[in-house]
């Protein structure tokens, strides 16, 4: 009888989430803007090769696929929690740009709302004293922090190398090298 009620135990803890609904909450909302940002990415790509910028095409693409595994990564930790994860639907997702550097800035911004967004869901996870989530999230501020270094990297090019003549030729073919880090991967 004692050892039935250990077991009965046991499953009562097993289907306890082990976040609260608020953070399951802002971790949905995170998933669907990772999500957005692999599709803004996936049309960034698909505009530079348009117009033939295919170093910035292929930055794009990867851009794209990063996106993806951080929304993967998210999803994945909402489950691991015993949350519900919700697969986002991706509206309005912009097909046409009105210049090359418009997508540089647009990239930039978006990199910059992701990382307060994840402030804010950090914020509250503090709140709660909910550091094993706070843990998990400081992974992201390490990418946060080469996604956005590389996306000003990019927007600087404009102003250093200038479009004008083969300005923007140029510009493609330094996006293609851009790289954050040392050997290390630090
Ligand atoms: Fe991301
Ligand atoms: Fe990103």
């Amino acid at each position: 009888m004692k050892k039935l009620n250990q077991e009965a135990m046991k499953d009562i803890i097993r289907v306890k989430s082990l976040i609260s609904a608020d953070v399951e909450t802002l971790l949905n909302q995170q998933i669907k803007k990772e999500a957005q940002s692999s599709s803004a990415y996936l049309s960034m790509a698909s505009w530079c090769d348009r117009n033939g910028f295919d170093n910035s095409a292929e930055y794009f693409f990867k851009q794209a696929e990063e996106e993806r595994q951080h929304q993967m990564k998210f999803f994945r930790y909402v489950l691991d929690m015993g949350g519900s994860a919700l697969s986002p639907e991706i509206t309005n997702v912009k097909i046409e740009y009105n210049s090359f550097r418009e997508i540089f800035e647009e990239a930039l911004d978006q990199e910059i709302s992701v990382t307060q967004s994840i402030k804010n869901i950090a914020a509250r996870c503090h709140k709660e004293q909910d550091y094993v989530t706070v843990e998990f999230l400081n992974w992201f501020f390490k990418e946060q922090r080469e996604e956005e270094y590389k996306a000003r990297r990019a927007l600087e090019l404009f102003d250093l190398i200038g479009e004008e003549g083969t300005g923007r030729w140029e510009i493609d073919k330094h996006v293609g090298k851009i790289h954050y880090g040392n050997e290390a991967g630090e």
